[in-house]
Formats: structure tokens, sequence, C-alpha cells
């Protein structure tokens, strides 16, 4: 290869077709300066790319084609903050192998997911692409989704490389600004938002994408730090490191870079593999390379591991895709029943006074309200790849495909998302009252989250407060269902309405899921995978903080809280109602005291003592009450989704380990540290029983 078509291996290109001047894109595939495509999709248009690749250029090298599909490709499933909210890391690698099998067959082979950020703060959009706000249950995803992505064999079929993003700390953005700087301890750091990148690299993730912003004062995709120390020298990551969008030459925006060549410079030598859109290691590499600024085996090590993929995606056996088989498996049955299912397992019923919820299904007529109940559109979230908003199910239809034809079902918008006036509430009101029941579906739009979708507000948007407000005041059982990307403040909500359900963007069949929840049909069982806060003045507000050396008591002025609202969340991590009542007792320990390197079996008995078969999400937290570095209040340490027949009980079984008891020490060193330890088990982060063990040396 010549330094130039070594150098184009390490270009990753926008669509061509998306380009300004599209023959000049394509002049660079033929002539092997293009390593991969983005936004490239169908099997056709990337079966054309790559012929140029494979018959026109000198070397014959296949191109990658690179896609978001973050929750799905057609097939759209919940956003990931929601697919979270199951608990359950089956389903998350289920729907990725789903999202995985319809890529591959529109010709994309590499996908950027998962996101595993960990987002603390509410205000960040991309709180939505993650799993939330818990290193131990992102990681648990993380692990899932990459096997779910890349199954067992890439070269299959049915199977794309996967990226895991953004590395590293893109989620502290300051003040949940989306792109802005991060300051934070390595402390924080490695026991927060490292972990889930870990997990991903341990399951044999092929790439990792660089983040935008910078950590510390050096930014992500020129951290020697973050891309090799960690990631090659303690991680032993051998796949690629792909920048984020235009992130090299931002680097002179950041202001550690002079110009662009040495953007380039500092980019490659700190790791960086290949560039995204930009082609600032295309213009400047050679010089780079021959002024002795970048040494040519920088150079050479990055074509080596980005031809590794290609390879083992078996793209020099096999470049193109077979063109019948895209339309073939495009919205399978088997995939449409697997949204649906993942939707109804990503619901969380957030409050159910007075059993309001399930409701019947011979109701004489029922309310459905909202600028959300009948938009096809935000279901599919802000990352829908190639989702259409006209094959998604919305909440009315899913209602009306639901009840009986004896039972009416009235709509009526009532206000807008944000914006516009209050003249609909008039109606909606009118329709509320004709009714039996009011389901009034607010949130967000699915602009509002996601990337550069940052808010200063967490209230819902817009005149839907109003409208529920007067839908509340009718006297008619009302129901709220929330679609979101993150969490809102909702007090009044929260505190007035007697049923809450929170949908978050539940994919392309949300209607039919919601529906199956709404009339109980399925018993809800997921959990927040994110704190709700009262204000927003409370972000970043998570479960896993530090105790402070003066924890809140409600007598004591000169203790860690606001004078202007309560400390304490609206709805806490983990929390997750069901149509069934779940009682934990008997919690036994295997041990009460071990030494540094042993093991302990922890069980718990739950019995589902209500009326309905349902699922419990048993969530066990440990703390470690003194340690040289101080430690969260609570970390969750283990969990398991368990379905109990009514009257049902089953003993579950959790073991803990030094990798659940270690943490990181003041010199970085992950060890398990003697003294006492408190655990928890329960239905979510708060409360539950609890039991102590001591480690010793
Ligand atoms: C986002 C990435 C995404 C990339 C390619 C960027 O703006 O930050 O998450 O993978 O675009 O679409």
């Amino acid at each position: 290869m010549t330094l130039e078509e070594k150098l184009g291996q390490l270009q990753l290109l926008d669509n061509p077709a998306a380009a300004a001047d599209r023959a000049a894109a394509l002049d660079l595939v033929r002539r092997g300066l293009v390593g991969g495509i983005l936004n490239a999709h169908g099997a056709q248009q990337v079966n054309e790319l790559q012929r140029l690749a494979m018959q026109e250029s000198r070397l014959k090298i296949p191109l990658l084609f690179g896609y978001d599909v973050v929750h799905g490709y057609r097939t759209i499933f919940p956003v990931p903050l929601g697919e979270a909210s199951s608990w359950d890391p089956s389903l998350a690698e289920e729907t990725a192998r789903i999202a995985a099998t319809e890529a591959r067959a529109a010709g994309v082979n590499w996908t950027f997911a998962p996101m595993v950020d960990i987002a603390r703060d509410a205000r960040w959009g991309r709180i939505v692409e993650g799993a939330g706000e818990d290193p131990f249950l992102g990681a648990e995803m993380a692990r899932a989704r990459v096997r779910g992505f890349q199954g067992r064999a890439l070269a299959a079929p049915d199977a794309v490389a996967a990226c895991v993003k953004h590395f590293a700390a893109y989620g502290a953005a300051e003040a949940g600004r989306d792109y802005n700087t991060t300051d934070l301890s390595e402390w924080t750091l490695r026991e927060v938002y490292l972990p889930p990148f870990k997990a991903a690299i341990d399951a044999g993730v092929e790439t990792v994408m660089s983040a935008f912003n910078d950590l510390n004062g050096v930014p992500a995709s020129a951290n020697p730090f973050l891309l090799t120390d960690i990631l090659r020298g303690e991680w032993k990551f051998a796949g690629f490191v792909v920048s984020d969008y235009t992130a090299v030459p931002e680097l002179i925006a950041h202001g550690l870079a002079a110009d662009e060549a040495d953007a380039a410079a500092q980019a490659l030598n700190a790791g960086l593999d290949m560039e995204m859109v930009s082609r600032l290691f295309n213009l400047h590499g050679a010089r780079l390379v021959r002024q002795g600024k970048v040494p040519l085996a920088r150079i050479d090590e990055a074509v080596r591991r980005i031809l590794r993929l290609k390879f083992r995606l078996g793209l020099f056996d096999r470049p193109y895709v077979d063109e019948t088989r895209e339309a073939r498996l495009m919205l399978a049955p088997a995939h449409l029943d697997a949204a649906r299912r993942a939707a109804a397992r990503s619901l969380v019923l957030l409050k159910n006074q007075g059993d309001l919820l399930p409701l019947r299904k011979d109701l004489r007529a029922i309310a459905v309200i909202g600028p959300l109940a009948d938009s096809q559109r935000d279901v599919l979230g802000p990352w829908h790849a190639a989702g259409r908003a006209e094959e998604a199910v919305t909440l009315l239809q899913g209602i009306r495909a639901k009840v009986g034809a004896k039972t009416e079902v009235l709509y009526a918008k009532g206000c807008e998302i944000e914006g516009g006036t209050t003249d609909g509430i008039a109606e909606a009101v009118r329709v509320a009252k004709a009714a039996d029941v009011a389901i009034v579906a607010v949130g967000e739009s699915a602009e509002m989250s996601g990337e550069a979708a940052s808010r200063t507000s967490l209230a819902l948007p817009g005149h839907q407060l109003a409208l529920v407000k007067a839908i509340q005041a009718t006297g008619k059982p009302t129901v709220v269902v929330l679609m979101n990307g993150r969490p809102l403040a909702i007090e009044w909500v929260a505190e007035n309405v007697p049923a809450i359900l929170e949908t978050w963007f539940a994919g392309i069949q949300a209607g039919y899921a919601i529906a199956d929840v709404l009339f109980g049909d399925v018993n809800p069982g997921g959990k927040l995978p994110v704190t709700f806060p009262r204000t927003v003045g409370q972000a970043p507000l998570y479960y896993n903080h530090k105790n402070t050396g003066r924890p809140p008591q409600p007598n004591n002025k000169y203790t860690s809280k606001y004078i202007d609202a309560p400390w304490t969340p609206l709805f806490p991590f983990g929390h997750g109602l069901s149509y069934t009542q779940f009682r934990f007792s008997n919690l036994q320990l295997s041990r009460t005291r071990l030494s540094t390197n042993e093991r302990l079996v922890v069980t718990v008995d739950v019995e589902n003592t209500g009326q309905r078969a349902g699922d419990e999400v048993v969530q066990l937290y440990i703390r470690d009450v003194a340690a040289s570095a101080t430690r969260p209040v609570r970390e969750l340490k283990g969990f398991a989704r368990i379905t109990l027949a009514a009257g049902e009980r089953r003993t579950v079984r959790f073991e803990l380990g030094p990798e659940h008891l270690g943490a990181h020490d003041r010199h970085m060193r992950f060890v398990v540290e003697p003294g006492e330890f408190r655990l928890y088990v329960g239905n979510s982060s708060a409360g539950g029983l609890e039991a102590r063990f001591d480690v010793f040396d």
C-alpha cells in the first residue's frame, strides 16, 4: 500500500449522495482514499458504492458501511433509556440481534452503538440514548447490546460490528449542555463513567468512538490517557477507534491544536485510528509522516486494525449483500412481535392510586387526549435509523384496537407539545366529560432529546400541564401516559393525578404495547434507570451520591439540602409499580465475615401476594461504610427481573465477589478494603431489607 492508500483506510466519509460535490466524493472511493462510508444504507445503494471500491480502486479493498442503528433499523424498538427500564439484558440482546439482522440485510455492516454514556443530569438530551445513571446496570446493558449486534460470527449475514461510544465521560457535560466541557476526578471517571465501556470491551466490541468533549483539559479525541493508556494499556483493546463526527478539526476550537495539521498529528499520536467525515488525516498525514511528526508505524497500526475488521466481517470474500434479502426481512412478524414485547417490558408504572389501572375493556367511552396521543413520529424517538413514522402505532390506534366494539373512543389533541395556544383545551375537557376515563398523553417531542437537545427546564413543555390540570378538574378518573426522552419534573402531576405510566418513546409498536399495559393484558414490571427530580434545580440528582459530612436531616438547617425544595427525588432510581404486590423476606447471607478475596451468597424470598401474575425486579445494593476514598451511600451490585404467579414465592440468589465489593482507592488501584459493609435488597434504591457484613484482611 502507498502511504496515501494507507491514509485512505483511515477515512470514514459521509454518504456521497449527501455531499455538496458528489462526483468528487465518489472519486475518492475510486482512488482508494476511503476506508468506510457512513449514512449509506439500503442494499442497492451500498452495493453500488462497494462496486466502485471493488472494481475501480487499485487495491480493491471493501468499504465499511457505518450507520446509527441505535434501537432498531427499520423495526424500531424502545429508545435505549426505555429499554434499560426493562432491567432485562436478555431483551436488549434480542432487540440488538434483530436490529443487526435488518441492518446487515440493508448493507450496513457497522453500527454506531451501543451508546453507553452514564448520564446523571436530566438536562442533557443524550440521556435518552443510554442506559441511565448507573454504572452496573449500564455495564449489563452494554454487554448485552454488544453480544446482540455482533452475534456469534461477524461474517454472518445477520451480524454487524458494534461501536461503543462516546469514549469517554461525554455524559458528564457541565450543566447538562451538550458538547460542553467535562471536568471530573479520575475516581469518578473510573467508578462511574468507564465501567460500561470496559464491559463492552470485555464482550468483544470491535470498535470505540472517541467523544466530542474535553476531559480535564484534554479533548477525548486526542487524549492519550484515554485512547492509549486505558484502552490499549490497561484494557488490551485490539480493535480500532473512530472519531466522532468532525471531532478532529474541532480540536482547534477546543484550543488544543494550533491548526489542521496539528489536530491530525495530536489525534493520531494519541491513538485515534479513523477520522469521521473531516479529512485531516488524508490531507496532512503524509507530510506529518515525512516530517517525523507522526511515526509511520502509528499509521500502519491503525490500517491493520481497520483491515482486520474488514476481514472478520467477511467483506473480502463477500463484499456485496443479497438485494432480495432486505425486502424479505424488514418488519418481519417476529420482529414486530419483539418490538411490542420489548415496549411493554420497558414501561414503568410510576403511580396507581386506588388501583385505577388496569382499565376494563368494556367501558362505555374512553377519552384519549393530548398532543402525543396520536403522533406517529414521536414514538420512534430521536434516533430512528430507517424507521418510518407511517409504520408506527400511536396510543390512540393501540387503544382503538384493544377495546370492544361497544366502547366509544373519543379523541382530542388539547394543545401542542410546545408553543401554540390553550384554545383546544375546552374541547378536550368536553371529550373527557363525555367519557368514563381520560387517558392523557403528554411529554416531549422526539426532537427535544437526543443530540444537541439539552433543556434548562424539565417541566412539561408548552400548555401541557394546563391541559392535564383541566382534565383532572373534570373529576373523571385520569391516567397520564408520559412520552419523553429524559426524566421530567412533574411534581404537580405526581401529587394530583391518580395513575401515571412512563412509556419513554416506545418504538414502532408503542400504541399496542401501551394499550396492553393499560388494559392489563401485560402487567407492567419496568423500573426507572434514572432518578426523577422534583425540580430542575436539583440536577444532577442521582441515587449513588456521596453521603457528605452533613447528610440531610429534617430539623437541622446546617445539613446538605435546599431551603426552597426537598432534597429527595420525586421518584427514586429503581422505582416502578405492578398491578400485583410483592413481599420480600428472609434475607440471608452465606457469611457475615469474609476476607477480601472471598465470595458471599445472598438469598432473599420474594412472594407475589396479589391476585395476578407479575414481574418484580429484585435489586441488591451495597454500601462500604468507611473506605480510604469515600463511597456512595448505595451502589447497585445485582438485579434480577422475575415473574411470579399469584401467590408464588421464590428464593432469589445473588453472589458477590471482589469485583462487586472493590473500588478504586486514592492511588486508583482497584481493591477490596476491610471494614463494615451494609447490604440492601428491595424493589428500588430506597428502603428494602437490610443486612451487614464485615470484610477482614
Ligand atoms: C454523534 C454520534 C453519531 C455520529 C454519526 C455524531 O454527531 O455524536 O453519536 O454516531 O454523529 O452519525
